[in-house]
């Protein structure tokens, strides 16, 4: 059989990104253009400078991705870009230059859903085996989706209120640390110690959805009502009280829906997949389990990237999706 190369390309939000795949599972190019130092400033993502952003950047990326894999527009098989969700403003510079391409060399064109995108990363390392559960855990989505073969995904539960890496942002900002908050978080949860017993929200007995806003707010509550009291409380200690809550209901509730519906594999995709807490918890509980596989991808193919698009991008290409010349930016598209 003829190897494929399918080209990705992700703008759905502060990332400008172009990869190639080959044959759905090889990454042979990634590049990765990000603008957090601009954004910075203004402690979150700012669409309209964004956007101007990813106009800049997209060729440019392009171009390296194709230098990286030492290949050229003719030898891509089909083009992947992100349609949605996102920025509206954002996607649309993706979608316009994967519409651009695809009609200057003659190339099919895919639309691919972003988080389709995280959960697909995974394929990157090694082959699915359904059916499995995947925890997609980023800025904007906390949910477990159960894929029983390519393609199909079933919503098992999903965030009522803020998605785990949005309430990672928000206490960080609390704490005033830099945007995005995460990663700062995960490092001085390492350093402190879990004295708070926050919150967890369980929800009824049988629900796999989530919530955080009650434990956003309890921390926000903490830290006023400490330095109303004059106490001091150590940011170390708050991070790591605020992490350990957030890990242990994500994986609880991970590993219980994984037994309920008796899946071979579990994924992990999304931002907050690169927390070593929450990674670190994950092997714990799922390490000793045989009839169970974790995969969990390396922390460059967690965050936003488009080896991910492409790597989905190529299972819905062969599925025999194609987009028309009307795709668009959606930026409330589900999966
Ligand atoms: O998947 P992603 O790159 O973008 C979205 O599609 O949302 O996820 C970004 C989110 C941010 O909220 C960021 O704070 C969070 O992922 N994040 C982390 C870590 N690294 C990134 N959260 C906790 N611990 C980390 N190490
Ligand atoms: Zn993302």
């Amino acid at each position: 059989m003829m190897d494929q190369y399918i080209l990705g390309i992700e703008t759905s939000c502060d990332e400008t990104a172009v990869a190639i795949v080959k044959n759905g599972t090889e990454l042979i190019a990634n590049v990765v253009a990000s603008q957090i130092e601009s954004h910075k400033r203004f402690g979150g993502v700012v669409p309209e400078i964004a956007s101007r952003h990813h106009v800049e950047q997209v060729t440019l990326v392009l171009e390296e991705a194709l230098e990286q894999a030492d290949m050229n527009m003719e030898e891509i098989d089909a083009i992947a870009v992100t349609e949605g969700p996102g920025l509206v403003g954002a996607l649309l510079v993706g979608v316009n230059a994967a519409k651009a391409l695809a009609f200057a060399y003659q190339k099919p064109l895919v639309g691919v859903q972003h988080i389709a995108g995280h959960i697909y990363a995974n394929r990157l390392m090694k082959e699915f085996q359904f059916p499995l559960l995947s925890l997609v855990v980023s800025g904007g989505h906390t949910e477990l989706i159960l894929m029983k073969e390519h393609g199909s995904f079933e919503v098992i539960g999903e965030t009522r209120d803020d998605a785990a890496g949005e309430a990672y942002d928000k206490v960080a900002r609390t704490l005033k640390l830099p945007y995005p908050g995460g990663p700062h978080i995960d490092r001085l949860a390492h350093e402190g110690e879990v004295t708070i017993d926050f919150p967890r929200a369980w929800l009824e007995n049988d629900s796999f959805d989530f919530s955080f806003s009650g434990l956003k707010s309890s921390v926000i509550n903490t830290l006023h009502n400490a330095k109303q009291k004059g106490i001091e409380l150590k940011q170390e200690d708050i991070a790591a009280s605020f992490q350990e809550s957030v890990v242990d209901v994500l994986s609880t509730k991970a590993y219980k829906a994984a037994k309920q519906y008796g899946v071979k594999q579990v994924i992990v995709a999304g931002g907050v997949a690169a927390n070593k807490g929450l990674r670190a918890r994950l092997e714990e509980k799922f390490g000793s389990d045989q009839e169970l596989e974790l995969l969990i991808p390396p922390l460059h193919l967690c965050t936003d990237n488009a080896a991910m698009i492409a790597a989905a991008g190529t299972v819905a290409f062969n599925q025999g999706h194609r987009a028309g010349w009307d795709l668009n930016g959606n930026p409330s598209l589900s999966l």
